[in-house]
Parts: structure tokens; sequence; C-alpha cells
């Protein structure tokens, strides 16, 4: 049977845990599988992390990957986007494509025959989570009784983060303007994960109160891509849910500092966050590298 990977809830707790400890153990050195295929990242937006990551990875793992733009496919409208998927899977043991809407993804699964895995959508982000997820085992040693706060808007990394935390059994608490909160099907489903592995989901409006205890401050950007036309309003809402040093003083005294980047500091952040004692953002960025390794070598083996 084929798997993909498009929500963190396609994977089961177990399956999680193996990946996590097959990435430590690439990490360290210890384990270093070989997948001789080929990948393609289809990608309809930019990419700094997600496409440097996926083409070392390949790379390191003995195969390839093909980056293709929307641009270069033109999918739409050059030519349908079930007749691309239906070629590609011809030449190619993946898909890792990067879209606006979490359909494409869909359909993309739909009307190919090869492994698709999702490198981000309107809707998840299940590599960052995943290797947020890393980071935050080998900055904690554990993920029970252990506080994310969240503080920002509800999109696809929170949404990402949240049903992982929930499935886990990691304390999440998300901040952020009652308008920007996450999807109501997926925080009922965190709120179901959340109760089976015994942990706790709650929303905080204020961010003082939120970080209350936290050994995680976590936050995205504000604007995620595709969003450009809603920035205004955005920024004005947004007012007041910086994460500054101010605020993480109100954290635990080890509290360590998460966000995926891109960042955009003076926003979000106050500038000069990403470089505060407590900011562990590129061990966040190089963890893609080994999570993503372990995702292909997994997925596609
Ligand atoms: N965090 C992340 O996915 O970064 P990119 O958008 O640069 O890939
Ligand atoms: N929420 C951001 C994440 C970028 C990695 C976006 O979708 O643009």
């Amino acid at each position: 049977m084929i798997r993909h990977l498009l929500s963190v809830a396609d994977l089961s707790v177990d399956e999680v845990w193996h990946l996590m400890f097959m990435a430590q153990d690439i990490k360290r050195g210890v384990l270093c599988p070989e997948v001789k295929k080929i990948i393609i990242l289809l990608f309809e937006k930019p990419s700094l992390r997600t496409r440097v990551s996926f083409e070392v990875a390949m790379w390191e793992l003995g195969g390839r990957a093909i980056y293709l733009s929307a641009q270069d496919v033109g999918w739409g409208r050059r030519e349908e986007l079930s007749d691309v998927a239906k070629t590609l899977s011809r030449y190619a043991g993946g898909t890792v494509a990067r879209t606006f809407e979490h359909r494409t993804l869909e359909l993309l699964v739909q009307e190919g025959s090869i492994p698709v895995i999702n490198a981000l959508s309107d809707r998840e982000h299940p590599c960052q989570a995943l290797s947020d997820l890393l980071t935050i085992y080998d900055k904690k040693g554990k993920v029970s009784k252990i506080k994310l706060s969240f503080i920002g808007d509800g999109n696809n990394v929170a949404h990402s983060l949240l049903l992982l935390s929930s499935m886990v059994g990691m304390d999440f608490i998300f901040c952020s303007p009652p308008k920007y909160r996450p999807r109501e099907d997926i925080w009922s489903k965190a709120q179901n994960l959340a109760r089976d592995s015994g942990c706790h989901v709650e929303y905080i409006p204020d961010p003082k109160l939120a970080v209350k205890e936290a050994d995680i401050v976590y936050t995205d950007v504000w604007v995620s891509m595709g969003q450009e036309e809603e920035a205004d309003i955005r920024r004005k809402s947004f007012l007041g849910y910086q994460v500054t040093p101010e605020l993480l003083s109100y954290a635990r005294e080890d509290v360590i500092f998460m966000h995926p980047l891109p960042a955009h500091h003076g926003e979000e952040i106050s500038s000069g966050l990403l470089s505060h004692p407590s900011s562990v953002v590129f061990d966040q960025a190089e963890n893609r590298l080994h999570v993503e390794k372990a995702i292909l070598a997994w997925l596609l083996s």
C-alpha cells in the first residue's frame, strides 16, 4: 500500500516515534539509509529550508531531487494537474509538493501512483512539525509534562504542531486574537487526540498568561504566503502578540524559543530575538534535514 504524508495525523504515534529515533540515529551518523530514487519537488510557493533540505537529503541518501516550480509545469494552465500527477508517477519514486490549496495535494494523491509528501499547504506543514518535535526531544529529553505556548496565527505551522503535540502528549497553549484561532475541525481533532494521550489543549488570548510556565514559546509569521492582501489588517490585529525578551521572561527560566523561519523581524518577533540565548531556531532548521531523510527512507523504501 502506498503511504503519503499530507498531515501529521496520517501517522500513528508509534510511527512518529519510529521516525524520531531514525532521525536521531541519522543525525548521530549511526544510521545511513540509502534511497536510490528520484523525487520531484513540485513547488507553487518560494522556499529556502524545505527545498534545500530535501535536495541535500536525497543527494546524501544516494538519490536525486528534481525541482519544478509551478511556472515550470504550468498546471491548470498548460496541463491538467491530473495529467501532471500521472506523468510524474512514471518517472519518479515520490513527489514532495508545496501548494496553496491542500486540495491540490489530495488530487496529486488521487491521480498519481507514488507517495506524496506535503511540503506546506494552506492547512498543514507536517515536515516542519516533525522536525520541531525532534528539536524539542533533543533539548528537553521528553515531551510529556512539557508545555508549548504558540503565540500568533492559527496557520499551517500551528495546525501541524497542535495535532502532533496532542498525539504525543505535549501540552499545547494557543494564543492569538480570537479571529485567528486554528480551524475548528483541527482544534476538535486535537482535543480528541489530547484526551487519548492525556495532555491538555487550551486557548488563552492573553500572551503573558499564555506563556506562564511554558517550556517552549513558539511563533510564526502573521502573514503567510498567499495572504499578502490581508497584510495590513493582520499586522494591526496582531499588535500586542509580538514575542520579545520581555514576554519570554514570563515563561520558565529554561524556556526555548522556536520559529520555523522565515521570520519577519519587528513583526511577530522583536529584532534580535533569533540570537537570544533561548533561541533554537537554527537547530530547528538543521533538524529538517535529518527528519526528512528519515521520512524519505521510511516512505520510499
Ligand atoms: N520553514 C520552512 O518551511 O521554510 P521555507 O519556507 O524556507 O522552506
Ligand atoms: N506560515 C508560513 C510558514 C512558512 C514556512 C507560510 O505559510 O508562509
